[in-house]
C-alpha cells in the first residue's frame, strides 16, 4: 500500500528539477507475476536546479534488483533505496547514465496504476504518478525525455506488443517461444505519457492522410470478437483528426496512432503519446448494445484524447497545479468538436447540464477548490469537474471576451511559443494578451478563486423617460481557505425583447460601443448599472445567453417573462433555460404552498410540441424536467430529498396528464423506422420519443406500462430498449421484474450492457432498492475489482437515487461506507471518488447531516486508509 503522505504540496514551493533526463531506454520482459524492467537513463544536472543536490528518484512499491552508474554496478553503500525513493548522494558533474532494474507483479496490481493486467492483457496507466510504480524516476511533468521501449513477451500470451511513438523493429527471441518489439517516440515527453500494452487482441485498421499529405496508420485494439464494435470509434477518430487540422491548424505527428480498449480502467481514457488507452466503455458500440448517449460519449472522448496530442502532449504541464492547462482546454476543444458534429445548441445545453450537476455542487461544498489549486495532498483527487468543466468554461469566456479571431491567433501563438515545453497557465494567458492587446491580469482570477459567482439582477422601467435601468451585481460565496472574494470578469451576453417579441437595439451611455454592438456586458466589478434608452415598453431581459459565464443568476425572471422568452428568444440556450426555470418555479411553488401550478409550463411545452419537427432534440431537452440533484442544488440548504422527489413527481404527472394526447401522438409519430444510425438528427428523434414516453407514463401509468412494454419488446436498438426499461423500472410491478429478467437473459456476459442493467436497478426510487443493491453486489457479473461495475451499481445508487441513498434509517450511507472501505485497499482512486458522492452533505437537513457526519468520522478513524480516501474524507469533514 502506498504510504499516506501527510505533507501538503504547494504551488508556491515549485522548483525546477535538479536533474534532466534526456533519454530513457526501457526494456520490459513481461511475465504475469515477475515482470523485469531495465531502465537506462541519460542524466545530467539541470542548469536551473541546485548544483549540489543529491539525485532523488521517485518510486512507489518498487522492488529494486540493481543499479549501475556509467556501466558499473553500484554497491549497496552507494545508494539508498526504499519502496518509494532511490537516492544517490553523489553523482558525477558530467552527464552520466544510470541503469536501474526492477521487478514488478502486474497481476497483483489492483490499483490499476503503473503496469497492471486487464483480463489477460498487460497495460499501463501512468498519469499522474504511475510511472514511479514501474521504475525509479523523476516522475514529474516538467522532466521531458525521448523514450525507446523494448518489450519482450511469450508469443502466445502477447502477440501484440505496443508502446509510444513509431514501431522500429520486431522479431523472435532466438531459442525461445518469446518475441519482442522495439518502439521509439521522437517527441520528448514527461513520464506520465508513457504507455505499454501487451496481449492477445483483435484489431481494426484504417488510415488517415494528414493535411501535408502524410499517411498515418490507425489501429484500434479490442477484445477478440468485438472488432465490429470499434467502427464508430474509428470514424470519430478520423473526424477528430480532420477537425483539429481545420479548426486549429494542428496536424498529427507520428506514423501511427494506436488506441487500445481495456475493461479495467480507473478513468475514461488516457492520452499517452501515440498510444491512447481507453476504458472500453468509450470505444465499443453497436446499435444493439450502445445508446445514443454512449455514441456521443465515445465521439467526445475519442476526440478529447486525440486533441491532447497538441494540448497536453506537445505542450504539457510544468506541474500538476497546471492540470487545467491541458484538461480545461482539451474539454473546451472536444465540446466544440461535438458542437460542430452535432447540434451546437443541444451540445451547449448538455454541457451546462453537466456543469451544474457536478461542478456547481463541488464548488459550493467542502471539496471546492480553484480551477488551478494552490495546494494538494493527493493529486489523483484533483481530476475534478472544477478542473475539467469549469476549466473549459474559462477558455470559453476568454474566447467570448476577445472574439474568435484573436482567440485563434492566441492559440497559434501558444503552439508556436510553447511547443516542446512544460507550460503554465501564465504562459497560456500571455499568448492571448499578446494576440488581443488586452490585459488579462484580472481575468486570471478565474483560475485562482474558487466558488460560483452569483450575479444578481434587477430591472427598472421608466415609461415616461423610456429608459430601462438594469442593475447587475456579483458576489462569490466563501469556499474552504478563501473567505474573502474579489469581483471577477464576467462576460454577460444580453438581449432585450419588446412587447411583440422584437429584439431591441441596445442604446446606452453606461456601456461601451463594443459592448452594445456585441450584446456583451462585462461585469468586472461588484456592481454596474446600465440605463438603456429608447425602450418603448417594459422589456424582457435575456441574460447570460448561451450560458456565457459559469455563474448563477438571481432571481430567475418572473413567470410571464419566462413564457415570453420561451416564445421569442432567438438564443436556444435561454429558451431551454426558460423552460427549466418555469419547471423549478412550479416545483418550489408546490413545496411552499402544497399546490401545484403547472399551467404556464404546460402551455409553453404544448407550443413546443406542436413544432417538434423543427428540432426534436431541443424539444426533448425542454421536456426533460430538472432532476432531484438539480432541485437539491437549487434548494441549497436543509435539503429533504423525499420532499423534492414528491414535488418533482407531481409535476411530471401533471405535465403527463395535461399533455397526454400530444405526447401520445409524438410517441407514435416519432417511432423508429428503418435501420439505426447514430447521427445526431436520428438520436434527437429518439430522444424526443423516449422523453415523451417517460412523461406520458407519469401521467397515465397503465398507458405507460403498455407502451413501454411494447417498446421494450420491439425495440431495434439499445437506446429505445433501455428507455423502455427505465420507464418500466419507475412503474414497478410484475412488468418491471419480467423486463429486467428478460434483459438479463438477453445480454448476460456483455459487461457494458449489464452495467446499464445494474444502474437502472440501483436507481429505482423505492424502499426495497437498498436491499436489491446489496443482493446485486453478490451477482456473478458484479465485481468490486472492476471500476466500471462499482460505478454502475454503487455509483448509480449514491449519485442517482437521492431518496434511497439518503434514507432516514442511514441504510444508504451504511452501504456506501462499507463499499468504500472494502474497495479502498484494492483501489484508492475508486474508493476516493465514490466517497465524493457525499460532497454536498452539509446542504442536507439536520438528521441526515448527523448520519453522514458519523459515517465520515468512522471512515477517518480507520487506520489503514489510502492517502486518496483520507484526503477526501478529511476535507469533506472540513
Ligand atoms: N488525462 C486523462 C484525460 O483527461 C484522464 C486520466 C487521468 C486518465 C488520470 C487516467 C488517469 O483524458
Ligand atoms: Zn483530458
Amino acid at each position: 500500500m502506498r504510504h499516506p503522505s501527510t505533507a501538503a504540496i504547494r504551488l508556491a514551493d515549485y522548483r525546477p528539477a535538479d536533474f534532466a533526463i534526456d533519454s530513457v531506454e526501457l526494456d520490459f520482459a513481461l511475465n504475469p507475476t515477475k515482470t523485469r524492467v531495465s531502465a537506462r537513463l541519460a542524466l545530467r544536472r539541470n542548469p536551473a536546479g541546485d548544483s549540489s543536490a543529491p539525485l532523488v528518484l521517485d518510486g512507489d512499491e518498487l522492488m529494486l534488483l540493481g543499479v549501475k552508474l556509467d556501466g558499473r554496478t553500484l554497491g549497496p553503500g552507494k545508494y539508498e533505496a526504499t519502496q518509494d525513493r532511490l537516492t544517490l548522494a553523489e553523482v558525477p558533474d558530467a552527464p552520466f547514465t544510470l541503469e536501474i532494474d526492477t521487478e514488478l507483479n502486474p497481476s497483483g496490481n489492483t490499483q490499476l496504476s503503473g503496469l497492471y493486467r486487464s483480463g489477460s492483457a498487460y497495460c499501463t496507466q501512468c498519469e499522474a504518478e504511475g510511472f514511479r510504480r514501474i521504475t525509479y524516476f523523476l516522475d514529474r511533468p516538467d522532466v521531458l525525455s525521448v523514450y525507446t521501449t523494448r518489450i519482450e513477451a511469450e508469443k502466445s500470451e502477447a502477440p501484440i506488443l505496443l508502446s509510444n511513438g513509431n514501431p522500429i523493429e520486431h522479431g523472435d527471441v532466438a531459442g525461445s517461444n518469446r518475441h519482442y518489439a522495439l518502439w521509439r517516440d521522437p517527441f520528448p515527453k514527461p513520464s506520465y505519457l508513457f504507455a505499454l500494452v501487451g496481449g492477445d487482441l483483435g484489431v481494426v485498421r484504417d488510415e488517415f492522410t494528414t493535411m501535408s499529405g502524410r499517411v498515418v496508420d490507425l489501429a484500434i485494439y479490442v477484445e477478440h470478437g468485438k472488432e465490429s464494435r470499434a467502427a464508430y470509434a474509428m470514424d470519430a477518430l478520423k473526424r477528430s483528426m480532420r477537425w483539429d487540422e481545420e479548426k486549429f491548424g494542428r496536424e498529427y505527428d507520428l506514423d501511427v496512432f494506436n488506441i487500445v480498449a481495456v475493461s479495467d480502467f480507473n478513468m475514461g481514457a488516457m492520452e499517452n503519446k501515440g498510444l491512447n488507452i481507453f476504458n472500453d466503455k468509450y470505444v465499443l458500440a453497436s446499435p444493439d448494445t450502445a445508446t445514443d448517449g454512449d455514441y456521443a460519449g465515445i465521439e467526445g472522448v475519442i476526440a478529447h484524447e486525440y486533441f491532447h496530442n497538441w494540448t497536453g502532449n506537445r505542450i504539457t504541464c510544468r506541474d500538476w497545479f497546471q492540470l487545467c492547462l491541458k484538461e480545461g482546454l482539451t474539454v473546451f476543444r472536444d465540446q466544440e468538436f461535438s458542437a460542430d458534429m452535432r447540434s451546437r445548441a443541444v451540445e451547449r445545453i448538455g454541457d451546462v447540464r453537466g456543469l451544474r450537476l457536478a461542478q456547481f455542487p463541488e464548488d459550493a461544498g467542502p471539496l471546492a477548490h480553484p480551477v488551478r489549486p494552490d495546494v494538494y495532498q493527493e493529486i489523483n483527487n484533483f481530476y475534478t469537474a472544477t478542473v475539467y468543466e469549469k476549466g473549459a468554461e474559462i477558455i470559453r469566456m476568454l474566447r467570448t471576451l476577445i472574439g474568435e479571431d484573436d482567440f485563434r491567433r492566441g492559440m497559434d501563438l501558444y503552439f508556436e511559443r510553447f511547443d516542446g515545453t512544460a507550460a503554465t497557465v501564465e504562459d497560456f494567458l500571455s499568448c492571448f494578451a499578446a494576440a488581443s492587446g488586452r490585459d488579462l491580469t484580472h481575468f486570471a482570477l478565474w483560475y485562482s478563486q474558487a466558488g460560483t459567482p452569483v450575479v444578481t439582477t434587477s430591472g427598472d422601467y421608466d415609461p415616461a423617460a423610456r429608459t430601462f435601468a438594469l442593475k447587475l451585481s456579483q458576489q462569490t460565496p466563501p469556499t474552504p481557505g478563501q473567505s474573502d472574494k474579489k469581483p471577477v470578469v464576467i462576460p454577460l451576453a444580453l438581449a432585450l425583447f419588446g412587447e411583440n417579441g422584437q429584439k431591441l437595439d441596445l442604446v446606452s451611455e453606461d456601456a461601451t460601443p463594443t459592448e452594445l454592438a456585441r450584446g456583451l456586458i462585462e461585469l468586472d466589478r461588484a456592481e454596474r448599472v446600465i440605463r438603456f434608452r429608447e425602450i418603448p415598453s417594459r422589456p424582457v431581459v435575456s441574460l447570460l445567453r448561451g450560458f456565457s459565464a459559469p455563474v448563477r443568476l438571481e432571481p430567475a425572471p418572473a413567470s410571464e417573462d419566462l413564457e415570453r422568452l420561451l416564445a421569442c428568444d432567438d438564443d436556444p440556450f435561454n429558451r431551454w433555460q426558460a423552460s427549466q426555470s418555469l419547471a423549478l418555479r412550479a416545483i418550489f411553488g408546490r413545496l411552499e404552498t402544497g399546490a401545484l401550478d403547472a399551467r404556464g409550463l404546460s402551455e409553453a411545452l404544448r407550443l413546443l410540441l406542436a413544432k417538434a419537427e423543427d428540432d426534436p432534440a431541443l424539444v426533448a431537452q425542454a421536456l426533460s424536467l430538472p432532476s432531484d440533484i438539480d432541485l437539491a442544488r437549487e434548494k441549497g440548504n436543509d435539503v429533504d430529498p423525499d420532499q423534492l422527489f414528491d414535488a418533482r413527481m407531481a409535476l411530471r404527472a401533471e405535465i403527463g396528464r395535461s399533455l397526454g394526447s400530444e405526447l401520445d401522438a409524438i410517441h407514435a409519430r416519432f417511432s423508429a423506422a428503418g435501420a439505426f444510425t447514430p447521427d445526431a438528427a436520428s438520436a434527437g428523434r429518439r430522444a424526443l420519443r423516449n422523453v415523451t414516453l417517460d412523461v406520458l407514463a407519469a401521467g397515465d401509468a397503465e398507458k405507460g406500462r403498455s407502451l413501454a412494454t411494447a417498446q421494450f419488446e420491439t425495440a431495434g436498438n439499445m437506446t429505445d430498449k433501455l428507455a423502455a426499461l427505465a420507464t418500466l423500472a419507475l412503474l414497478g410491478g410484475h412488468a418491471r421484474e419480467e423486463a429486467f429478467a428478460r434483459f438479463y437473459a438477453q445480454y448476460a456476459g456483455d459487461a457494458l450492457v449489464i452495467d446499464k442493467w445494474f444502474s437502472l436497478q440501483a436507481m429505482i426510487p423505492e424502499q426495497a432498492t437498498t436491499q436489491r443493491v446489496l443482493g446485486l453486489m453478490t451477482h456473478r457479473e458484479f465485481s468490486m475489482s472492476n471500476p466500471n461495475r462499482v460505478r454502475a451499481l454503487i455509483g448509480a445508487f449514491a449519485n442517482g437515487n437521492l431518496t434511497r441513498f439518503h434514507a432516514l434509517d442511514g441504510s444508504g450511507y451504511d452501504l456506501l461506507t462499507a463499499v468504500v472501505l472494502e474497495v479502498d485497499p484494492k483501489n484508492p482512486q475508486v474508493s476516493a471518488r465514490l466517497l465524493s458522492a457525499l460532497r454536498s452533505w452539509r446542504t442536507m437537513e439536520s438528521r441526515r447531516r448527523g448520519l453522514i457526519e458519523a459515517r465520515l468520522k468512522h471512515i477517518v478513524a480507520q487506520e489503514n486508509l489510502s492517502a486518496d480516501l483520507r484526503d477526501i474524507a478529511t476535507r469533506a469533514l472540513g
